[in-house]
């Protein structure tokens, strides 16, 4: 009989370990006090607490939220070596009345598990990601910064964690979520180098996935370019080098005529944006016709030559919309006067305006914390 009961205990304790929920251990001291929330460069301050989450045995552990803090890794951590490793970008905003909302987070979770799947990484369930992040959020909430064009960045990552430095997928895996009050991406009109020589993506690979390889690829060229004095680069199909995909770390809108014209997914050679999926949702409320299509570099010179080409902007969490004041391909320089653009600022309103609360959400992007 108390050998009986004695199980029956242990049976509701293992259950309740296992529930889904999150563990959460707080700060005895914020930073907040320490900073300014106004000004903020992008990605250097950190809040106080941090998401932390391990896969082992074929499942996922339970979530930990706890002081944000360093890791304490193995050299011979398989991230390190293979880089099976992948991130998300989301952002957390604040309205007048102090009430805290997410932008598009689901979107973001789906995207993730979509690039975890490519990198033969598993999938981190819908209440992990989305009810961890919330809970994380809600903790750190006093940081979400309230001035225009500042938030709070999310971001959600994960790694591979065997310590082995045998080529396969990894066994172990460990998802964070870390946030970072943050200003804008890019503070001014940008010049950008088109390339046609190094590669970013192509069929068959992996530039859908966010993907940190993705990244480490693009440097090399963006240094390049950096060099010669511009910004980004916009990217050009792997075979031609005829086709636009996107520019450095965004999604690219051209405004030809009373059109606006983006390259589409269907190769998988671009990464699906959430603020490129808003664009076009608004673009179109804004009664413009948006084509997602092959875009060639000979089609927009040849608009640009016949005054048709009227704007150019690229679209992304961390950059929101940001303004192209120069496009060169080869030694063809397309210059553009951006402070006299009517599509690319009013998008940005309207788009920062249901983010911020000051419009309303007639797409129901905005996730309550
Ligand atoms: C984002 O827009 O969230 C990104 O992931 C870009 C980032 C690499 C700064």
């Amino acid at each position: 009989m108390v050998v009986r009961f004695f199980c029956f205990f242990v049976q509701i304790s293992i259950k309740m370990i296992a529930a889904p929920g999150v563990h959460i251990t707080r700060v005895e001291r914020s930073k907040l006090t320490d900073i300014n929330l106004e000004n903020l460069p992008f990605g250097k301050f950190f809040t106080d607490h941090m998401l932390e989450v391990d896969y082992e045995d074929g499942k996922w552990g339970i979530p930990e939220i706890k002081p944000y803090q360093p890791l304490l890794m193995e050299p011979s951590l398989a991230a390190l070596h293979y880089g099976q490793a992948i991130f998300e970008g989301i952002k957390a905003y604040r309205n007048e009345e102090g009430e805290a909302f997410i932008f598009r987070p689901r979107d973001n979770f789906k995207r993730f598990n979509i690039s975890a799947e490519r990198m033969q990484m598993p999938a981190v369930p819908e209440e992990i990601f989305m009810e961890g992040m919330r809970e994380l959020v809600n903790l750190d909430r006093n940081w979400i910064p309230a001035k225009e064009d500042h938030s709070l960045y999310i971001r959600p990552f994960m790694f591979s964690t065997d310590e082995v430095i045998g080529v396969k997928p990894s066994e172990r895996y460990k998802f964070m979520i870390i946030l970072s009050p943050t200003g804008p991406y890019y503070v001014a009109p940008m010049r950008i180098y088109v390339e046609e020589h190094y590669v970013r993506a192509c069929p068959g690979g992996v530039g859908y996935a966010k993907a940190a390889g993705n990244y480490a690829a693009a440097m090399y060229a963006t240094a390049q370019a950096r060099k010669k004095g511009y910004d980004q680069v916009l990217w050009t199909d792997a075979f031609e080098h005829k086709y636009v995909q996107e520019i450095g770390t965004m999604n690219v809108f051209f405004i030809i005529g009373d059109k606006a014209c983006t390259p589409d997914l269907g190769q998988g050679t671009i990464l699906a944006g959430v603020t490129r999926d808003s664009a076009i949702t608004i673009l179109k409320e804004m009664g413009l016709m948006v084509e997602e299509r092959m875009i060639s570099i000979d089609e927009i010179m040849e608009a640009y030559k016949a005054g048709q080409l009227k704007e150019v902007f690229g679209t992304g969490t961390a950059a929101t919309i940001s303004s192209i004041k120069e496009l060169r391909y080869k030694d063809f320089v397309m210059e553009f006067q951006v402070d006299t653009w009517k599509t690319a600022p009013e998008l940005k309103k309207r788009l920062n305006g249901i983010r911020e609360g000051k419009r309303a959400d007639s797409y129901g992007w905005m996730y309550r914390v």
